[in-house]
């Protein structure tokens, strides 16, 4: 233990929480990964905003599927297609629960938060975004919720404009107001930012775009790991995520959608299973959710996103968050605390993520220490330039958490962030 890890209270350091219905030692036994070793050190991982590990029960719901229960689906009539097609519409009826969307055609199966946000920008904002029209999104963006906005500005002449950040990485959402207007024809904004951490106002920001009548696509990439999401109560035209941040499988994720919305938006790819009736003259598209899923679906990986959200709401996402708020909480005060540390992204309301500096040590070399030690962070722009430019930095180190990290785990990254000073002293 550091000298500066001690000067934490003994009480804050105690590394096991075992609050109502939460035990950590016992969630880190569902993940295998957490027995590796990882060169030769027992490993720490801290690097959750990229991607998180899985739980034994998503990777048995995986195998199993493949073992005994693969077939394509929604076309064949022999017992295999037909179980197969009923995991796969259970796994997305799982999802409409989590998210409390109000019907489970609202749900659509994608790669994952950059498809789904691709695809609304390619039929929904293709059909309104007109020349001159704005698709407003901030400066805490990451790079798949502002590039797919600017390829659609730059096909229909439209502009991008972006609310700013003050210094802690918090919206301005007096200057949000003001950018609000007739042209504005989308609002695009991260619930939690990958880079800083900050938890947007999302409730309140919809409801500032709806009185001008703008729709909202929230981008949940990071929320959905930390916090309780519900759609309807946040009023939300889009909701976007991808599974492997959430402890699924890569490769699958979600576009949620308000039916109506939805159904008035053209298909964005075709294929196969997103038709009624094709003919060379004229095709019929599928009703809602098909009509956007093109082609055979990730049928493992909705199955997969079905058992990780089993497990988070096993372990009840109010007592995840609670847990995690106490160890960001926990790992900032420690953090902060290292002589020449700049923490980037400071704001009130943060999940996940700490960013940091550390002197005028490159954040690769930060990373790589650390990795000596076996502590796994992201060192980099973490595909968010512009807040990088924001904050007039290339890149910086991240520690980004998840629901089996703990405070031995902090008080670990703190010794390596030392070792680092020591190495670059
Ligand atoms: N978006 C992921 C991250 O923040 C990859 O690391």
């Amino acid at each position: 233990m550091t000298a500066v890890a001690n000067r934490i209270p003994r009480e804050l350091r105690s590394p096991r929480v075992r609050g109502a219905g939460f035990d950590v030692e016992k969630v880190r036994h569902d993940f295998p990964i957490l027995r590796e070793k990882v060169r030769g050190r027992t490993l720490v991982y801290l690097d959750n905003a990229a991607t998180s590990q899985k739980p034994q029960v998503v990777i048995d719901a995986i195998s199993r599927h493949y073992e005994r229960g693969n077939a394509n689906i929604h076309r064949g009539v022999h017992f295999l297609s037909e179980h197969a097609t009923e995991e796969h519409e259970a796994a997305r009826g799982t999802v409409q629960s989590f998210l409390n969307a109000e019907e489970a055609s609202e749900i659509i199966f994608v790669r994952g938060a950059t498809e789904a946000i691709n695809l609304v920008a390619q039929t929904y904002g293709r059909t309104q975004v007109g020349p001159g029209d704005e698709v407003l999104i901030t400066a805490m963006e990451h790079h798949s919720n502002i590039v797919p906005w600017q390829i659609l500005c730059e096909q229909k002449g439209g502009r991008l404009r972006v609310v700013p950040i003050n210094e802690s990485g918090e919206l301005l959402l007096e200057e949000f107001q003001k950018l609000l207007n007739t042209r504005t024809k989308i609002v695009a904004v991260t619930q939690v930012s990958n880079a800083l951490g900050t938890i947007n106002p999302v409730r309140r920001i919809i409801e500032m775009a709806h009185r001008e009548n703008i729709p909202v696509l929230v981008d949940g990439a990071q929320a959905v790991p930390h916090l309780k999401v519900d759609v309807q109560a946040l009023d939300c035209d889009f909701y976007v995520f991808s599974g492997h941040k959430l402890y699924g499988p890569t490769g699958i994720g979600v576009l949620y959608g308000k039916s109506a919305l939805l159904d008035a938006m053209p298909p964005y790819q075709g294929g196969g299973d997103m038709i009624s009736s094709v003919t060379f003259e004229k095709t019929i598209y599928n009703k809602l959710p098909y009509k956007f899923e093109a082609g055979t679906p990730h049928v493992a990986g909705a199955i997969g996103l079905g058992a990780a959200i089993d497990y988070v709401n096993g372990l009840g996402m109010d007592n995840v968050a609670a847990y995690e708020h106490e160890v960001l909480t926990y790992a900032t005060e420690a953090v902060a605390a290292i002589p020449g540390i700049r923490l980037i992204g400071t704001a009130r309301e943060k999940a996940g993520v700490l960013s940091f500096l550390l002197g005028s040590i490159h954040p690769h070399d930060i990373g790589t220490i650390l990795d000596q030690e076996g502590i796994a962070i992201r060192a980099g722009h973490h595909c968010a330039q512009p807040i990088m430019q924001r904050f007039g930095i290339a890149a910086t180190a991240r520690a980004s958490f998840g629901l089996y990290n703990t405070k031995e785990e902090v008080d670990a990254l703190v010794e390596g962030i030392q070792k680092v000073r020591e190495v670059f002293a």
